[in-house]
């Protein structure tokens, strides 16, 4: 066979447009509140399909997922260290999905390049959709997808990325909580968060009726800013989901947040970001460089 004859496996990629552009969540919203919008991905998507997913294990190509549990009943306010062990390999856990009580997510699958190719195409219509530069302002991206069993719970918690989180296959109900409510996200909560524990969201369950609440099936997204405490149940089929999300370089929030949480041990009860460019830079300053915050902040206020 010559070259010219040899087949050339399609893009699975489909090019165009994935979101409703005429939602308006994507301007008025974007890391703000939560929003639910229409997208293209299902089931029938090339690389949605189950072998397809499957042979990113077997290649490798993913990062070994972060979290695999099969592991009975979880509660929504559990934290991920009272989990129970794991019991199963990513293989037997992915090919066990449908009858098991698992939860499991494929980290980096940008690494093969079709799912690279859509993690970018998905981002730059994020980026013209909402306005935002996204491109200047964030220091990493990630798409994962999601695996989850039937009526399997997703606990509490809070990322640090800006996420858009679709639904591919099955139904789940996501409750997305603001972060502005204080009563929900205290500062402590978020300080602690990014200086030390990925699990310091603590749900409480007096404030559910203030989260927002999407039921998703296929077709349909959710927007988590960053910091918005979420969790999730999913329904009685197995759940597919795809995460395109995107963490924002350290100076918009990390820095000042880790500030604070110093601050606060110190007996002080820190000005939350945002507030004040003036004091934010202060604590930009004594994060990157190391110098005492105390200092730093009686010079820059005076
Ligand atoms: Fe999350």
């Amino acid at each position: 066979m010559s070259a010219a004859t040899i087949a050339r496996p399609q893009s699975a990629v489909v090019s165009g447009s994935f979101f409703d552009a005429s939602n308006e969540g994507f301007r008025h919203s974007y890391d703000k509140k939560a929003f639910s919008y229409s997208h293209i991905f299902t089931e029938s998507h090339p690389l949605f399909q189950r072998a397809r997913m499957r042979r990113l294990l077997a290649e490798g190509t993913a990062t070994r997922p972060w979290a695999v549990y099969d592991a009975g009943d979880i509660q929504v306010g559990q934290r991920w260290e009272t989990y129970p062990a794991k019991t199963k390999t990513v293989e037997e856990t992915f090919d066990d999905i449908d009858s098991g009580r698992a939860w499991m997510m494929l980290r980096h699958v940008e690494k093969d390049p079709e799912y690279g190719e859509l993690l970018d195409q998905c981002l730059a219509e994020v980026s013209r959709l909402s306005g935002q530069e996204i491109d200047s302002d964030k220091k990493s991206q990630e798409a994962i997808i999601f695996f989850t069993s039937p009526n399997r719970v997703t606990a509490y918690h809070i990322d640090r990325e800006c996420n858009f989180l679709m639904q591919v296959r099955g139904s789940k109900t996501i409750n997305i909580f603001d972060r502005t409510d204080k009563d929900v996200v205290p500062e402590a909560e978020l300080e602690k968060f990014w200086a030390k524990d990925n699990n310091a969201g603590v749900y409480k369950p007096q404030f559910q009726d203030r989260a927002f609440v999407c039921e998703m099936k296929p077709g349909i997204g959710v927007h988590i800013p960053v910091n918005c405490p979420h969790w999730l149940q999913n329904g009685d089929d197995v759940g597919i989901s795809f995460s395109i999300s995107y963490q924002f370089k350290d100076w918009k929030r990390k820095n000042v947040y880790q500030a604070n949480y110093h601050l606060r041990r110190m007996g002080m009860n820190p000005t939350p970001p945002g507030q004040s460019a003036l004091i934010d830079n202060s604590k930009r300053l004594a994060i990157e460089t190391g110098l005492t915050l105390k200092r730093i902040i009686k010079r820059k206020s005076k």
